[in-house]
């Protein structure tokens, strides 16, 4: 068992985050009524994140595109990126994100969009020394013409912070398949790729590595109901980011019950389980209390869930040479942390 204390201490390294997910319910508000978009029930920072009374992911989602709506100028995306990667990054000892941003919701041209996330980065670096990159998620409940004229302009104003692509939203209303094509943009510009698989079933992980050439899944916990599936991502070591609290909370990953035994099974068929928090204001969590959700649920231990932080870093989109660094920095961790954690 971990203390809250010590899931806070230990440190991480976030693949599953989204900007969107990460405002914080004051900054929420505030952005809201200052630019014209109005939530329903005119909710303060109180209330305006009811994970319990999210009815199902559209419910939450309708409230996530309110967030994106009101996003109008460069300095609106550089204080939720700076937010983000302080109040629920660096504070929870984040030492690298890979933030997923949702450009569709938000009527700021994309350049624009990124240049005040690029401005957040630094500024939260500069703060912090929290590092951090950038993964476009498309939304897979627009079109698919839709998606690849965004995947065109990231190229077109391509920086070295965008990482990557991911598909995220609904999955009943946008299976992975008829996005090959974006994919295999997004592959030959030498953008890295993952998509959410949250709700199933199995053979949609198989989509999701062979025809849009994934090299993580997010969430896939369905894995575990099929064994060749189970074996085969064991064996070519496929990472996949859970996120204990909202998946809990959403009930998507067909538990909700607080016992997290689909990410248990994952972990005992000897999958590469990172953990991570997903849109942590509007689910009441944060990157600590995801650590000490599931460490508790599980009975893991410190080294189980410092093992979390290592798969994270053999899965993030950083080149060698930086993932080295990460490694050596945990190493050294672990060598001096580990007894004052226990
Ligand atoms: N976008 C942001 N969070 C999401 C989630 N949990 N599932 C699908 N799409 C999302
Ligand atoms: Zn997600």
């Amino acid at each position: 068992m971990i203390s809250r204390d010590v899931a806070q201490r230990i440190p991480k390294v976030s693949l599953h985050c989204h900007l969107l997910g990460s405002v914080p319910a004051a900054t929420a508000v505030e952005l809201t009524a200052r630019n014209g978009v109005r939530i329903p029930g005119n909710p303060g920072a109180d209330s305006v994140y009811d994970s319990a009374a999210y009815e199902d992911l559209g419910e939450f989602l309708s409230v996530y595109d309110l967030i994106g709506a009101a996003l109008h100028d460069r300095d609106d995306y550089r204080r939720i990126t700076y937010e983000s990667l302080t109040t629920f990054g660096a504070d929870h000892n984040v030492w690298y994100r890979e933030i997923f941003v949702s450009p569709q919701p938000s009527p700021l041209p994309y350049p624009t969009a990124l240049a005040g996330i690029l401005d957040g980065i630094r500024d939260a670096r500069t703060d912090t020394g929290i590092e951090s990159r950038i993964i476009i998620a498309i939304n897979r409940q627009h079109t698919v013409a839709e998606a690849l004229s965004l995947v065109e302009q990231v190229i077109e104003h391509r920086v070295d912070e965008v990482l990557g692509i991911g598909l995220d939203y609904e999955e009943v209303l946008g299976p992975p398949a008829p996005f090959a094509p974006v994919y295999a943009l997004a592959q030959k510009a030498g953008l890295s790729r993952t998509a959410h698989s949250e709700s199933g079933p199995p053979a949609q992980i198989e989509v999701l590595l062979d025809e849009l050439h994934c090299t993580r899944i997010d969430h896939g916990y369905h894995v575990v109901t099929d064994e060749r599936v189970t074996q085969r991502c064991v064996e070519e070591q496929v990472p996949f980011t859970c996120t204990p609290v909202s998946s809990d909370i959403g009930r998507y990953s067909g538990s909700g019950d607080g016992s997290h035994r689909r990410i248990r099974q994952m972990v005992d068929a000897g999958l590469r389980v990172c953990i991570d928090s997903d849109d942590p204001p509007m689910f009441g969590t944060d990157p600590s209390n995801d650590y000490y959700a599931v460490g508790n649920a599980l009975g893991y231990d410190v080294a189980q869930m410092v093992t979390f932080t290592a798969n994270a870093i053999d899965a993030c989109w950083l080149d060698s040479s930086d993932k080295d660094a990460l490694r050596a920095r945990l190493a050294s961790w672990t060598d001096h942390g580990m007894e004052m954690n226990r």
